[in-house]
Formats: structure tokens, sequence, C-alpha cells
């Protein structure tokens, strides 16, 4: 039988078509969301593609007498609302901890104080709290080195180095057991809300899941907010013809996840005990580079367009970071999207909306915030 689910941040991109997969196999739905305009636009009303069978209610997750009525009656809360954007957050930082940290401290204090029916509680987190992925040295083997230093990235080396013996190393897998080194307030906000989900979920006996997105794309990714996701970001310059913008040299590697794939696994995480306080990777297991994504973008585009590398570093980034997804297949989570499949899918859907590509004013501000460094490398070269 169904069940009754709050979707928070459920107007938005992943948590939009959460709502769709839940829908669809009959469990009823309420979204909760604030309507962010820098995600949904200035003066946004309830966006077209929100299933119509979900009861919507505009609201923010600071505010609790408005979130306490949403929780009133369901079983099963999905936190995904977050401000998401990780170049941003090195400015905006009171933006980003009070709506995920200080939303998350209200959600769990209705829940541990008010009166309600919550069986189970998701709570999206992300790849970014590793920092830097794992990698495999040939002389030491596996290590999980700290971020590049800057005097390397300086010099325009981007590969990462062992800092044991200086030899190129070869990203790995990255596993839920990783040590955590998160290089952005985005990272560490979205840390405190794991970590107090985790630990107040356990005390309070209300089992609670940890949903480590990797990097996801798919139609609804707001095309028009610079800060988040690499694909919509390509996606919105390519369809302007303009060159995507690329950071460093463009081999850094990702694990870039289709939407519905990453909801499935969510779902199961949702449906199986065996997750419960839990921590999961939800990610393809996959690496890809970011050159190639730009490039995969601009074929399925069928555009005439070179990449703009500009070898620069921007602050809190990595080099590289992909899933190891043994955890969530143990309970039969398989991704069926390959990267090109996945992309074809959101290049037929933002074919179709209006964008306005503003990644060029995004950058900007981020130099003039000293969060990009001048590398000695030419652009080019
Ligand atoms: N997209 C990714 O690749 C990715 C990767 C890792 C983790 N995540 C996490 O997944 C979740 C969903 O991300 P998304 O990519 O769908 O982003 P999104 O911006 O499309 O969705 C977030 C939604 O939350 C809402 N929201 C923001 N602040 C709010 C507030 N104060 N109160 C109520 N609602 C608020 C926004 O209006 C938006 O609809 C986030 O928690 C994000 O941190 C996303
Ligand atoms: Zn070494």
């Amino acid at each position: 039988m169904g069940k009754r689910i709050l979707v928070t941040g459920g107007a938005g991109f992943i948590g939009s078509h959460t709502v769709d997969q839940l829908i669809q196999r009959g469990d009823t739905v309420r979204v909760y969301d604030n309507l962010n305009p820098q995600v949904h636009g200035e003066n946004a009303i309830k966006p077209e593609y929100l299933h119509s069978e979900a009861e919507f209610i505009r609201g923010d997750v600071r505010n609790r007498d408005h979130f306490k009525k949403a929780i009133e009656d369901v079983e099963v809360v999905i936190h995904d609302a977050a401000e998401v954007g990780v170049g941003q957050s090195m400015y905006a930082i009171d933006q980003y901890v009070s709506t995920n940290v200080q939303g998350t401290g209200v959600l769990w204090d209705i829940l541990v104080n008010e009166k309600h029916k919550v069986e189970k509680v998701l709570v999206a987190s992300s790849m970014s709290l590793y920092g830097e992925g794992s990698y495999q040295c040939p002389e030491h083997g596996k290590i999980n080195p700290k971020p590049r230093p800057e005097s390397q990235l300086a010099d325009g080396k981007w590969e990462m180095l062992c800092p044991e013996c200086a030899l190129p190393v070869c990203p790995i897998p990255t596993d839920e057991d990783k040590e955590l080194n998160c290089t952005s307030v985005y990272a560490q906000s979205k840390k405190d809300q794991e970590v107090y989900s985790l630990m107040i979920g356990k005390a309070h006996q209300i089992p609670t899941v940890a949903c480590r997105y990797f990097n996801c794309y798919g139609p609804r990714q707001s095309l028009n907010n610079p800060y988040t996701g690499a694909a919509a970001i390509f996606c919105s310059a390519i369809k302007n013809d303009s060159p995507p913008l690329i950071y460093e040299d463009g081999h850094q590697r990702r694990d870039f996840i289709n939407v519905k794939d990453l909801v499935r696994g969510k779902l199961l995480l949702l449906d199986h005990q065996d997750s419960n306080y839990g921590i999961f990777n939800i990610g393809t297991g996959k690496p890809s580079s970011i050159l190639e994504l730009a490039e995969v973008l601009i074929e399925l585009f069928g555009k005439n367009i070179c990449p703009d590398v500009i070898y620069k570093f921007r602050n809190g980034d990595i080099r590289d970071c992909y899933a190891d997804i043994s955890k969530i297949n143990d309970l039969g989570f398989v991704p069926e999207f390959t990267l090109k499949q996945g992309l074809e899918d959101l290049v037929a859907w933002s074919d179709k909306q209006h964008a306005i590509s503003s990644v060029k004013d995004a950058h900007q501000k981020l130099v003039e915030k000293g969060l990009v460094l001048e590398t000695q490398q030419l652009a080019g070269k």
C-alpha cells in the first residue's frame, strides 16, 4: 500500500523526479518548497512540470510553523530542499548555512518535539563531502589525498600526485568509508545535514538514510542557475551558441548519473530496511571527464563549437571523484543509462526551454571574490 510522503525541495530538479516516481507507484505526495528565485526565477509560481496529483505547499524549511504543518500527517520525509552550488557557497555563506544546516535543524526539532507519524527519513547528501576521491599510486597503493597544493595548481599541473612519492596517481572508486574532506561551504553544510540527521534519527529511533548523490543531470535541472550542475550549465551555453566554460584542463573526472537512475536508487533505499541508519553512494560507478561531458553535449546539440578550456583553478574544486556503488548494488541497484543515452534525454528537453546563460557573470563574480586562481599555464596550451 502506498504511503504519505513529504518531499522537501520537491519543486526542484531531483525532488520533482522523485515525486513522479512516487506517485507512479501509488504513494501520496506532498511537496514543500519555497520556490527559491535563483532556481525558479523571480515571482515564480508552481512549476508546470510538477505532477498534478502532488499537493504543493509553498514554504521555507526555516519556517518552523509552516514546516510543522507540512509534516503533520506524513509517514516519510524525503529532505531534498537545499541551496545547491559549490562556487557560490564560498561567498554567499549565510544563504547556504541557513537553508542547509538550520533548515535541517528545524526538521529534526519538529520530528523530536512534535506529534507526527514519520517512520523514515531520507536526507539528500552529496559526493562533495569526500573532497578528493580515492586514488591508486603505483608505489603506495590506495591513497586518499588532501587537495592539491596551491603551488602545484599555480603551475598549471592539474593531475593529482601522490603526496608521498609525487608520482601521478589514478582515480579509483570512492566508497562511503573514505575520510571526509569538505572543501566548500556547500559541502560542509551538506555534511552537517547528514551528521545531524543520522545522529538524531538514531537517538530517537527514526530510521534515517543519508543518500550521497553524485553529479546528477537530466530534464528540469535549472538552466538559468549558473551555480549548479555542469551538464545544465553547459546545455544553456551550447543552446545559446556559446562555448561551455571549463576550468583546469577539462580532464577532471566525475560520476554523472541520470536523474531517473538516481531516483530509482533512492526509492530502493526508502523501501529497504537494511538501509536504515546507513550512508549510501548513488552514482553510476563510472568516471567521465568534464571535457567528455561537454563534447557529448555539443555533439547531441549538433553544434559546431569548441569548449572554452580556461586552465584556471576554481577554489573548492577537486580533481577526480567517482562512486564505489557496491553498497547500494548489494541492495539491488544497477544504473541503466550510459552517459550518452542519459544526456539525450536532457538535450531533448533543454532544446525546448528558454535559457539565459549567465555563466560568464557567475565566473566574474568568483574572480571578483578572489576564488579563481591565476595560473602560469596559458589558455590553449
Ligand atoms: N544535482 C546534483 O547533482 C546533486 C548532487 C549532490 C547532492 N544534491 C542534493 O540534492 C538535493 C536536490 O538538489 P537539486 O539538484 O534538485 O537542486 P534544485 O535547486 O533543483 O532543488 C532544490 C529545491 O529546494 C528548494 N529550496 C531551496 N531553499 C529552500 C528553502 N529554504 N526552503 C524550502 N525549499 C527550498 C528550491 O526552491 C528547489 O526547488 C539538494 O539537497 C542537493 O544538495 C544534488
Ligand atoms: Zn606514492
